[in-house]
Formats: structure tokens, sequence, C-alpha cells
């Protein structure tokens, strides 16, 4: 199957390690795919999607990247950097004031001396995207092409970046000689779940591929991966179908919303730190590793004995939350 065209910027493959005390008290192999390790700068999922979404900009001879996130979004600080690795300028607009800029993604946004447009939360929510045209419209009016990236990275070409994940694990089985039954990652704004689902079905439907969404719940999300499976299809493989159950998702772990946490989150965090030495995120990771935990505890994936979650990243988005820590 080919791929579009993608640069090479994550530190690929990504380790995959057995969690053993988790895995002995739940008495199933339980591992996680270290997409934390994919590099320094731009770690994370967001690289993997920006691989291929870059390689567009620069076939479309785009010289600024503009994307949009959170204050503290992961997205931004990788498309900062990976502009940056590239040579390209890079603007942002970010949801909020910066009260704290030396915290977390901000803190590495401002190093890498990046343009940022800030806005009040409700106009980010309602104009975000008009936001990011004007500007468009702006550079090239001075002479500069640029390239409007999503939220996330999550439109179907980022997507793809999950579909070369999906092969990657293939061959790690392989090399293993072991096969994951379920894998699991955190569903933020979509295009991880999608590859995911994607190169299960374009390979043969191997495994089950579970979204857990860190805000909202499957009814916003469930339309949003399909779309998304569905334009990626449309690129490589227009006779595929998507099959009814090819979208799982367990809801119930978006606590109290995007970025903000609850004590019992805080703390399962602390506690994997504690048992097993590997940091979650409080956004994304921390969340959906909870819920999966908590799942499996209820007997939800009773038939799942060997279970990947993928480690999406996300480790600067701690730091702001350090008083929050009942240490
Ligand atoms: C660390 C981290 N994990 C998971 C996600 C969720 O991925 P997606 O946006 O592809 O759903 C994101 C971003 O949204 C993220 O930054």
């Amino acid at each position: 199957m080919n791929l579009p065209k993608r640069l090479h910027l994550a530190h690929l493959p990504t380790p995959i390690q057995h969690l053993e005390r988790l895995s002995k008290k739940h008495n199933k192999d339980i591992y996680l795919k270290r997409d934390d390790h994919t590099g320094i700068e731009f770690s994370g999922n967001k690289v993997r999607k920006l691989e291929f979404a870059v390689q567009e900009a620069l076939d479309q001879q785009a010289e600024v990247l503009i994307t949009c996130g959170g204050l503290q979004s992961n997205h931004a600080r990788a498309t900062a950097a990976v502009a940056r690795r590239l040579g390209l300028d890079c603007h942002l607009v970010l949801r909020g004031t910066p009260e704290l800029p030396d915290h977390g993604n901000l803190l590495l946004d401002l190093l890498m001396d990046v343009n940022i447009t800030y806005m009040e939360p409700e106009d980010f929510n309602e104009h975000h995207m008009e936001m990011m045209r004007a500007l468009k419209a702006e550079y090239e009016a001075s002479g500069k092409v640029a390239y409007l990236l999503p939220m996330g990275a999550s439109n179907a070409i980022g997507s793809f970046g999950y579909m070369a994940a999906y092969e990657e694990i293939l061959l790690q089985e392989i090399n293993m000689e072991t096969n994951f039954d379920t894998i699991v990652c955190a569903v933020g704004s979509g295009g991880t779940h999608a590859g995911l689902v994607l190169g299960n079905l374009i390979h043969g439907n191997k495994h089950r591929v579970i979204g857990i969404p860190i805000a909202d719940d499957s009814t916003v999300f469930k339309p949003i991966v399909h779309s998304l499976v569905e334009e990626c299809l449309h690129r490589i493989s227009p006779e595929t179908e998507i099959p009814g159950d090819a979208l799982e998702f367990l809801d119930g772990y978006a606590g109290r919303g995007y970025a903000l946490n609850t004590p019992e989150e805080l703390e399962f965090i602390h506690q994997l730190a504690t048992s097993e030495g590997v940091i979650l995120d409080p956004v994304y990771t921390g969340k959906s590793f909870r819920g999966l935990m908590t799942e499996i505890e209820k007997g939800t994936l009773s038939d799942s004995e060997k279970i990947l979650f993928i480690h999406t990243g996300g480790l600067y988005g701690l730091f702001p939350k350090a008083s929050e820590f009942d240490l």
C-alpha cells in the first residue's frame, strides 16, 4: 500500500515496553508503545502526523506553517520545532493569555521565537479558523506561501502518520514474536485513533483498536474519526469499506473536561510513576491509561490478553500542573 510522501523527523521505531508490575496485578500482558520517545523537541504523537502534513506543505513551497491550539498545546510546540528544524517560519494561534510564559510547552514556543497570536478563550473557540485564514492571507499578500495545519494536525494527511505507526507495530510483533490483541490510544482531536483504525482495516483487521476520549465523548468523536478514515481510504484504497464495529471507544474518562484534572487522575499518574517509572501526561495519557486500567478492573476487556497502549507523549504538560499534585 503506497502511503503519501513523508519527511523523516522522528526517532523510529519507538520502543515497546512490557509493564511488569501492572501486568502481574491485572493478570494480563500490558505494554506501552513509547511514542513519547519520538524526540525531545517534537516528542509525542504529533511528529508522526507532521511528517506527512509538513511534506505536503513543502510540496506546496510553503515558507510559513500556521497552526493553533491551547496555551500548553503539544501540537503547537511540535509544529514550531519542526518548522525551525526545517528552516521555516511558524505562526501559532493560541487559546488564552500568557500568564506564566515560563511553564511547559509555552516556554518552548517562546524559546523557538515563533510568532504567536493569543486569543481570549471564547473568541478562540468561535474564530480560530478565521484568524488562521486571515494570517495566511496576510503572509501571502507579503509574498510568503503559508500552510495551514488544523488543531492537532488531525486532518487526513496527518492521520497517515498513525497508519505508518500501525505498520511499525506489525513489524515489531514479528520481531518480538508476539501478537497484541488490542491497541488503545487517547482521543483528543481524533487523528491518532483514525490512523490506527485505518492501518487495521488495510492490513486485515488483526486487532481491536480502541480510542478513549479525554474531553467530550464518542458521540462527538465517532463522526470525526469516521470521516478521517473515510477520507484516507478514498486516497489509498477506495474499495475498502468501514465495518460498523471498526470504531471502538471507551467513554467516561474525560473527567472535568479538556486539560482539567481530578485529584484521582493526578494520583493515578503519581502511582504509575512510582510503580513502573513511567511518566504519563495529565491531559491525554494520564486520563486514557487510567480509563484503560479501570475498564480492565471492571472486566470489560476480558477477552484481551495482550494490550498495547500508545504513550502519545505530552510530558511538558505536567509542569504547569505541579501545584495540583499531592506529593
Ligand atoms: C500527548 C498527546 N496525546 C494524545 C493526543 C491525542 O491525539 P489526537 O489529537 O490525534 O486525538 C494529543 C493531542 O491531541 C497529545 O498531545
